[in-house]
C-alpha cells in the first residue's frame, strides 16, 4: 500500500506539528479534534510555523500557502477517517481516553488503514489490543517541536506486521526525518526514558543541593551541552505531558524514575508551563519563548546527579538491548538536541566520579540510583 492521505487525531502541540510536517511532505492531511476552537488554534500555530520557516528561507511563501491548504481541519470523526491510509493518534496520554478513541475507530475505519500512536510512554502492545488490527498497529513517536526535531522513534508491538514497520519507516523518511527503531516496547521507549526522569531529578537537586532553577538549568545547558535547561524543557513540553508520562511509566516500571510530588502538584494546579503562562518559570504568552540562562550561573552548580541519572538510564537501554549505542546517540542528538554523546559526557567528567555519585545517592535515597553494570564498566 502507498500512503497518500494521513489523518491526525488531536491537534495539540504534537498533533498540529505532525499534521504540518506531513503536509510539507506532500500528504493530504485531515486534522481532527473534538472542538472547532482547538482546530482554529492549531491552524494558527501551523500558520505561524510556516511563516517562520519561510522567513528563514527554508520554504518559499508560495509553498507555505500550499502546505497550509493541504491540511483540512475537521471535527467529524467519520469524515476525517473514512478515506485515509494512515491514522496517527496524538490525543492526551490517558489510557482510558485512548481506549475510547480506538473503540470508536474500530467501527468506523476500513481494515487496511494503518493505526499509529504518537504515545510517548504507553506500551504499544497494550494499545494495539484496544484495536481490531494489532498487526496493523505501530508506535511512531515524534518530538517537540515536530517541525524542528529530526527524530521519530518507531516502536513495533508484539503483533505488528513487518510490512507495517517498513511502511512507517518509509513514511518517516519521506518527512525528511530519521527513524530509530525501538527494539523493545519498554516504558518511555528511548528518549523519554532519559528525559522524563531528569525533571524529577532536577527537582530533587533544588532541595538537596540548595540551588535555584536557573542555576541547575544553566549548568545543564553550559556544562552538559543540552540545548535547553531541564526546567525550561519541562515547561516547553508541558507539565501535563510530563506528569502523565511519569505516571504511566512509574505504573509499569518503578526503576525508570523517582517521582517528585511537585510534578503532580503543578499538574493539579494547572501550572503547565509555557501553554498556561506559568510553570517552573513565568511566560508572557503562549508563543515560543526562551529562558535566560548564562555561563556565569552555570559555574554555581555541578550537575553530576543529573548526568548520573541520564547515563544510568541510557546504560539500562543498552544492557537490555532496547537499542544499539549508535541508535541511542542518534536518538539523543536528534530528539533532545544533545551536542555531546551521553557516555562521552560521563567520560569527560570521569566515570568513577559519576558512578560514585550514584552510589552515594543510592546509600541515601535507595535502589533507584543503583548504577548499572554498563556504566560501571565504562572506562
Ligand atoms: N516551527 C518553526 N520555527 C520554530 C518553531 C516551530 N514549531 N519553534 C521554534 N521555532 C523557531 C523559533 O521561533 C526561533 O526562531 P528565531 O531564530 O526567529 O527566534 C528558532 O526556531 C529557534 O531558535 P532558538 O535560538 O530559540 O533555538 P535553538 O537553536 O535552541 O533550537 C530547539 C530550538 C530546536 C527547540 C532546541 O532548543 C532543542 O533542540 N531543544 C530541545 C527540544 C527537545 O528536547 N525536545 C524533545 C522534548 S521530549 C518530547 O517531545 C517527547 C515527549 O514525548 C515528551
Amino acid at each position: 500500500m502507498t500512503i497518500k492521505n494521513v489523518t491526525i487525531l488531536g491537534s495539540g502541540i504534537m498533533g498540529h506539528g505532525i499534521a504540518q510536517v506531513s503536509a510539507m511532505a506532500g500528504y493530504k492531511v485531515f486534522l481532527r479534534d473534538i472542538e472547532q476552537k482547538f482546530l482554529d488554534k492549531a491552524m494558527e500555530k501551523i500558520k505561524w510555523s510556516l511563516q517562520k520557516l519561510a522567513e528563514k528561507n527554508k520554504i518559499t511563501s508560495d509553498k507555505a500557502e500550499t502546505f497550509y491548504s493541504n491540511i483540512i481541519p475537521m471535527v467529524d470523526l467519520q469524515a476525517a477517517t473514512n478515506n485515509t491510509d494512515l491514522i496517527i493518534e496524538a490525543v492526551p496520554e490517558d489510557f482510558k481516553l485512548k481506549e475510547k478513541v480506538y473503540g470508536e475507530l474500530n467501527n468506523l475505519v476500513k481494515k487496511e488503514t494503518i493505526f499509529a500512536s504518537n504515545t510517548s510512554t504507553l506500551p504499544i502492545t497494550e494499545l494495539s489490543q484496544l484495536t481490531n488490527r494489532p498487526e496493523n498497529f505501530i508506535g511512531v513517536h515524534f518530538f517537540n517541536p515536530p517541525q524542528l526535531m529530526k527524530l521519530v522513534e518507531v516502536i513495533p508491538g508484539k503483533e505488528t506486521n513487518e510490512i507495517i514497520v517498513k511502511e512507517l519507516t518509509n513514511y518517516v523518511k519521506s518527512l525528511n526525518k530519521s527513524p530509530v527503531i525501538c527494539n523493545k516496547d519498554v516504558p518511555g521507549f528511548i528518549v523519554n526514558r532519559i528525559f522524563i526522569p531528569l525533571v524529577h531529578e532536577a527537582l530533587y537537586a533544588l532541595e538537596r543541593d540548595k540551588v535555584s532553577k536557573d542555576m541547575v538549568d544553566s549548568a545543564v545547558k553550559f556544562k552538559l551541552d543540552f540545548p535547553m535547561g531541564i526546567f525550561e524543557l519541562a515547561d516547553y513540553t508541558g507539565l501535563d505531558v510530563i506528569y502523565k508520562a511519569s505516571y504511566e511509566m512509574n505504573l509499569r516500571d518503578k526503576k525508570v524514575l523517582l517521582m517528585h510530588p511537585k510534578v503532580k502538584e503543578m499538574y493539579d494546579g494547572m501550572e503547565l508551563g509555557q501553554k498556561s503562562g506559568r510553570g517552573f518559570y513565568e511566560y508572557k504568552g503562549e508563543n515560543y519563548e526562551r529562558i535566560k540562562l548564562t555561563p556565569e550561573k552555570a559555574t554555581q552548580y555541578e550537575p553530576s546527579s543529573i548526568l548520573g541519572v541520564a547515563a544510568n538510564n541510557a546504560a539500562w537501554l543498552i544492557e537490555n538491548n532496547v537499542c544499539t549505542l549508535e541508535d541511542l546517540n542518534n536518538a539523543l542528538k536528534l530528539g533532545m538536541g544533545l551536542k555531546t554523546e551521553i557516555f562521552e559526557l560521563v567520560k569527560k567528567q570521569s566515570p568513577i566520579k559519576i558512578v560514585n555519585r550514584l552510589k552515594d545517592l543510592e546509600g541515601r535515597y535507595g535502589d533507584f540510583y543503583h548504577p548499572h553494570k554498563y556504566l560501571e564498566d565504562l572506562k
